[in-house]
C-alpha cells in the first residue's frame, strides 16, 4: 500500500514505525480518516480522537510498546485462566493485554454495563466508541462532579451487575469512569477478570474501597461496608 507522504509526516514523530503502519492500515480500511486530537497520555496507553469520513468520531487507544509496565501486565495476566500459558515476551504480553481489554469490554457490554463499544483490535491498537460530544471527550468523574447522587446510583447498579456475573473491573476509580452528561461510562477494562482468578478478591476489595472513598468525599453517605450492602441488596 502506498502511503501518501504528507500522511507519513503527520504521524512519523509521534508513533513508532510498527504503530504507524497499523494506523495507515486502519485508515486505508476506512476505520477513520485521520487523528484529530490527543485525548490523554496515560500510564500504559495514549488515547486519541480520530474523525471518520461521515464526520463522526472514534477513540484510538494505543498501548505503548516501549514505556510500559509489562511486568505488571504479565503478573496479572498469568493468574487469569484465559491466559495461563502466556509467555514472558514483551510484545506478546502487550498485545494480549490489549486483547483482554477488547474482550472485557464486550463482556461488560453484554451484561449491561455502559462502556465504550469496542470496534476493532489489532496488536497494540484498540478502536473504541468515542465517548463525548462533538469531538469533545467526556471528562473523568473526578473532574466532573455534576449529578453525583444519580451518578452514584447508576454506578452501584453496574457494580451489582459485575458482582452477579462473578466479574471485577480491577482498576476502578474516579480516573476510569467518565461522566457522560450524568451517565457513568466505565473505561480502562484490561485488568478485569473473573472469580476464577486468584486476584479476584483483592481486586474487588480495592475497587470497592476506591469507589466508596471518592463518593464519600463528594457528598454521598457511603463507606466500604455500606457500599457492599448496597451492591448485595439493591434490586
Ligand atoms: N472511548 C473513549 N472516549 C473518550 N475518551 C476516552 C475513551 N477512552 C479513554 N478516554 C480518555 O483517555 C484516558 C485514558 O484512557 P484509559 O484509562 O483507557 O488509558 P490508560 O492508559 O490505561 O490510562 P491510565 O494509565 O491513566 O489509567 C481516559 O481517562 C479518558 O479521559
Ligand atoms: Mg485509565
Amino acid at each position: 500500500m502506498a502511503i501518501p507522504r504528507e500522511k507519513f509526516k503527520t504521524y512519523n514523530n509521534v508513533f513508532d514505525n510498527f504503530t504507524n503502519r497499523l494506523l495507515f492500515k486502519l485508515e486505508a480500511a476506512g476505520y477513520f480518516e485521520r487523528i484529530v486530537s490527543t485525548i490523554a497520555i496515560g500510564k500504559e496507553a495514549n488515547v486519541f480522537c480520530a474523525i471518520k469520513k461521515d464526520g463522526t468520531y472514534v477513540a484510538v487507544k494505543i498501548y505503548r510498546l516501549e514505556v510500559c509496565d509489562f511486568n505488571k501486565m504479565y503478573y496479572y495476566l498469568s493468574s487469569d485462566p484465559r491466559y495461563l500459558n502466556i509467555k514472558r515476551r514483551k510484545r506478546e504480553i502487550i498485545f494480549t493485554w490489549a486483547q483482554r481489554e477488547y474482550k472485557n469490554l464486550l463482556k461488560f457490554r453484554a451484561i449491561g454495563i455502559r462502556v465504550p463499544t469496542p470496534i476493532y483490535i489489532t496488536n497494540n491498537v484498540l478502536l473504541l466508541e468515542f465517548i463525548g460530544d462533538n469531538g469533545f471527550a467526556s471528562r473523568q468523574v473526578r473532574n466532573d462532579l455534576t449529578n453525583m447522587h444519580e451518578f452514584f446510583n447508576k454506578l452501584v447498579d453496574y457494580l451489582k451487575l459485575l458482582n452477579n456475573n462473578n466479574l471485577v473491573h480491577g482498576d476502578l476509580s474516579e480516573f476510569n469512569i467518565l461522566n457522560n452528561n450524568g451517565d457513568p461510562v466505565v473505561i480502562d477494562c484490561s485488568q478485569s477478570t473473573s472469580l476464577k482468578d486468584s486476584f479476584y478478591n483483592e481486586l474487588w476489595e480495592r475497587d470497592i474501597k476506591n469507589i466508596s472513598r471518592f463518593f464519600s468525599k463528594n457528598g454521598i453517605d457511603v463507606d466500604i461496608e455500606k457500599l457492599k450492602q448496597l451492591i448485595e441488596y439493591k434490586n
